[in-house]
């Protein structure tokens, strides 16, 4: 169960959370239902957008194995993972996912909350769409602000608010203008959070992974093998090479890191950057 320090102000909870805009109006049609079951074993609800993504997926494993009644959130709302959870069909670029959420949500106070979608591949910062910068802020910074009105009411002491951003964010690439955009906003938004959910006992993180064993990763390689004339194993090999390891980390590996965050004591590290990079960055911030 989440930790309830009894030192903070978190015993206010309807006056703290007043300080956040309220969620969303309901959309003109009802949310849609939420299809599997989430019952848990009463260590409190998860949910996690992108959930059929890889990161997603393994995450939703990993917290219904935790105990967590998980609702699994993405566009197409199928099953992902193991265990017993739900499944929603909601778009977070749309404000009509904060009260699909609300209303999917298994019973329990708030454990963990995971936004972790994917953008789309674009091309270079040259002949990118300018309109998709925008797009990809709305759904990276603007789709957890809607995870987070969704749970709003959910919130206790010990809650974990979890962004998942990248290195991109911190380390700008020609090659990846989405992401390097939509991950530094993210890192902001997390920022201006800290207050508000540490007041209620809560806390808010960042998640930043290095590239991580991914359908994702996959296509970089071979874009950059096709470009360079060489073979997608060659282009692997090299970027296996830059990880002390000799090896890039699995989707598993990261949900495991975002999985530590529950532990009471990590409500120190609110409003903190988590770099689950296996230390392929070399920076320091
Ligand atoms: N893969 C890497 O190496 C890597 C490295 C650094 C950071 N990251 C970050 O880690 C996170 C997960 O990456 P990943 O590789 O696991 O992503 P992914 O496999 O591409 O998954 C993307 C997920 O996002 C969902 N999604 C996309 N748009 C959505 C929307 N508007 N509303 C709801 N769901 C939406 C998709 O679900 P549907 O298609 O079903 O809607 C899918 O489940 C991302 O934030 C990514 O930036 C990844």
């Amino acid at each position: 169960m989440p930790d309830r320090p009894s030192d903070r102000p978190a015993d206010r909870p309807a006056e703290v959370l007043a300080e956040l805009p309220a969620g969303a109006a309901a959309p003109a049609t009802a949310p849609a239902a939420a299809t599997g079951q989430a019952s848990g074993t009463g260590q409190g609800v998860a949910v996690v957008t992108g959930a059929t993504g890889t990161l997603g997926t393994a995450l939703v494993s990993r917290l219904a194995a935790a105990g967590l009644a998980v609702l699994a959130v993405s566009r197409s709302g199928d099953a992902v993972g193991a265990g017993e959870r739900a499944c929603l069909a909601a778009d977070l670029g749309s404000d009509g996912a904060v009260a699909a959420i609300r209303a999917a949500l298994p019973p329990g106070e708030l454990s963990i909350a995971v936004h972790a979608i994917g953008l789309p591949s674009a091309p270079g910062v040259m002949d990118v769409d300018p309109g998709l910068l925008a797009r990809s802020v709305d759904l990276k910074a603007g789709g957890f602000l809607r995870l987070l009105r969704a749970v709003r009411d959910r919130i206790v002491p010990g809650s974990r608010l979890v962004a998942v951003g990248g290195h991109l964010g911190i380390e700008p690439t020609e090659h990846a203008p989405l992401a390097g955009v939509a991950n530094a906003a993210l890192a902001n938004l997390v920022r201006q959070l800290t207050g508000p959910l540490g007041r209620l006992g809560a806390s808010v993180h960042l998640v930043a992974p290095g590239p991580f064993e991914s359908p994702r990763v996959e296509a970089l390689a071979a874009a950059k093998a096709a470009g360079r004339g060489v073979a997608a194993e060659q282009v692997r090999a090299e970027m296996a090479a830059e990880y002390p390891s000799g090896r890039l980390p699995s989707a598993e590996d990261v949900a495991q890191v975002i999985a530590l965050l529950r532990d009471p004591a990590a409500g120190v590290l609110n409003g903190s950057t988590l770099f689950a990079d296996a230390g392929v960055r070399r920076g320091i911030f």
